[in-house]
């Protein structure tokens, strides 16, 4: 059983316990084609220069990383340790901002890049706001701290921020953080994150109430797709060919995580999509 095929009444009849306004279950909460960690293909992922060189190039939507530190800070990484920057023994749990602020975010990328700063969460909403660029904030659970605890800062720095309901999707592969999520706001909008579509339902999944579901493209078939299209809009991860993007159009998927969203090819395909 895909995702939701034993769930949408329950699904609809939590909707309109928990968020009447949300009534657009069916429409596109993000464009087809997002920048993954900003735009890696151009410059370091998830860094100032990601972003903003994503918004340079036209790009609407973003998905970028956080992540929390051993002090609570909420560092925009994709791990919970130093690995990117070979480091791969140190932990955030035993780091804080002064650490994470003295670390070169660029030059492992780039000699172009050395000495670009690691990002925190603040910094992103002031950069995407600034830059108008929608938000898929994706909340990378550190498996060495409080979950709920990590929950609760990423939200309430959220709330710090006037940032469009439209223009921000939170997502996260742990399914239990995206239940504290809805416990702390019925309005928000959350995107259910999964590897591969798991052949049952979660049992989760009708309170969080998602308005999209996020897969890994190498584990998606053709009828899941088919099938997970009429209840949510999906979206993949990470495509970077224009052959597999147009392909996953065909099959009725909403739109890609793309490492060079820039690209002609990529934007290409969607003049030839009528989806
Ligand atoms: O949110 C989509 C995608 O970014 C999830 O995988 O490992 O690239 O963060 P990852
Ligand atoms: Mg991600």
């Amino acid at each position: 059983m895909l995702i939701g095929l034993n769930a949408p009444k329950h699904f609809v009849k939590n909707l309109s316990i928990h968020n009447n306004e949300r009534t657009h279950l069916m429409n596109k909460p993000m464009p087809s084609l997002i920048g993954h960690r900003g735009l890696p293909d151009l410059a370091p992922e998830n860094t100032k220069s990601s972003v903003v060189t994503a918004a340079k190039h036209g790009i609407r939507w973003v998905e970028i990383d956080v992540t929390m530190a051993g002090d609570g800070s909420l560092v925009i990484m994709h791990d919970p340790d130093l690995r990117l920057f070979g480091q791969a023994e140190t932990r955030l749990v035993d780091i804080g901002k002064s650490e994470l602020s003295s670390i070169d975010a660029g030059s492992w990328f780039d000699s172009n890049f050395t000495g670009e700063p690691l990002l925190f969460l603040p910094e992103l909403l002031d950069l995407v706001i600034g830059h108008n660029l929608g938000l898929n904030l994706e909340i990378k659970i550190n498996p060495d701290i409080d979950m709920s605890l990590q929950v609760k800062a990423v939200y309430q720095c959220l709330s710090d921020f006037h940032i469009t309901a439209e223009n921000l999707l939170i997502s996260s592969f742990d399914m239990a953080a995206l239940v504290e999520l809805r416990k702390l706001d019925q309005n928000i909008q959350i995107g259910a994150l999964a590897q591969k579509i798991p052949d049952q339902t979660p049992s989760e999944l009708a309170f969080i109430a998602p308005v999209s579901i996020h897969c890994d493209q190498e584990h998606l078939t053709q009828e899941q797709a088919a099938q997970l299209k009429e209840q949510y809009p999906l979206y993949c991860y990470t495509v970077n060919s224009a052959e597999k993007f147009a392909q996953l159009l065909s099959w009725g998927v909403s739109g890609i995580f793309c490492d060079r969203a820039h690209a002609e090819d990529m934007i290409a395909v969607l003049t030839h999509s009528s989806n």
